[in-house]
C-alpha cells in the first residue's frame, strides 16, 4: 500500500475509543475488555477497514480486534466508525510481528487480507504466511489454529499455501477463483473490490490445524 501521511492521525488513533492504546499490558484481558465471552476473530493488516467493520455489524456474537500499523491508514477505518457504536470492534495501531505479545490463546479465526506479498526473497520474513508468523500465531489461537487468506497474488497464494502445509494445517475450503465461485456470504476488502473490478482472480483459503 502506498503510504501518505495523514496530518494528525497519530492524535485521531490515540484519542479513539476503538483503539487498544496499550496491546501489551491487555494481553490476555480480551474478556474484560469486551465484557464478555464471545468468540473473538483477529484481521491482520486491516487497512482502510471494510471487511472487519462490515463484519463486526454482521456478526454481534463475535468479537473482532483488527490490527493496522500505521495510523494514517487506520484512521480511514475509524472515520467508518466514528457515528457508530460497535460493542464488539477494537482495533490495535503496531506492527503485527508482535501478535504473540498482544493476545494469550484468546484468538479463535485469523483473517489475513491482501497481505503484501513481500515478493523478494531478502523479505520472505515480513510475508505475513511466512513460518517466522505461523510460528507466532501458534500462541495465540484458544484452540485449532484456524486462518482464512484471500488475495490476488498467485505467487504469494501458492507459497502461503505450502507455508501452511508444512506446518501441518490442513485445507477445510479453497477457491481459485472467489468471485465466480458461490460464497454468497463473502465480505469484499477495499483491495478486494479494487482489484476484483479491474478482472483479477482472487484466491481463498481456509485452513485449520487439528
Ligand atoms: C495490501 S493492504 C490490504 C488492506 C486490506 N486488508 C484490504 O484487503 O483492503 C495490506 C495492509 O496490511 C498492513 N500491514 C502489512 N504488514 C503489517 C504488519 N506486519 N502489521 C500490521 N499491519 C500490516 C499494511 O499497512 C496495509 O494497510
Amino acid at each position: 500500500m502506498r503510504l501518505r501521511k495523514v496530518k494528525g492521525a497519530e492524535e485521531i488513533v490515540q484519542n479513539s475509543d476503538y483503539v487498544i492504546k496499550e496491546p501489551i499490558m491487555n494481553k490476555g484481558r480480551y474478556k474484560e475488555l469486551f465484557g464478555n465471552n464471545n468468540p473473538i476473530h483477529l484481521e491482520i493488516g486491516v487497512g482502510k477497514g471494510k471487511f472487519i467493520v462490515e463484519k463486526a455489524l454482521n456478526c454481534p456474537d463475535i468479537n473482532f480486534v483488527g490490527i493496522e500499523k500505521y495510523d494514517s491508514v487506520l484512521i480511514r477505518a475509524l472515520e467508518k466508525v466514528k457515528d457508530v457504536k460497535i460493542p464488539n470492534l477494537l482495533f490495535i495501531n503496531d506492527d503485527a510481528s508482535n501478535v504473540d505479545a498482544f493476545f494469550d490463546r484468546e484468538i479463535d479465526t485469523l483473517y489475513l487480507n491482501f497481505s503484501d506479498p513481500w515478493p523478494k526473497n531478502r523479505h520472505e520474513k515480513r510475508r505475513l504466511t511466512s513460518e517466522k508468523f505461523l510460528n507466532k500465531y501458534e500462541l495465540i489461537f484458544k484452540k485449532k489454529p484456524h486462518i482464512i487468506m484471500k488475495t490476488d497474488n498467485r505467487k504469494f497464494f501458492e507459497y502461503s499455501l505450502k507455508s501452511l502445509v508444512d506446518k501441518e494445517y490442513k485445507i477445510e475450503k479453497i477457491s481459485l477463483d472467489l468471485h465466480e465461485d458461490n460464497y454468497p456470504d463473502n465480505i469484499m476488502t477495499e483491495y478486494e473490490e479494487k482489484f476484483g473490478s479491474k478482472g483479477s482472480v482472487i484466491y481463498m483459503v481456509e485452513v485449520i490445524k487439528e
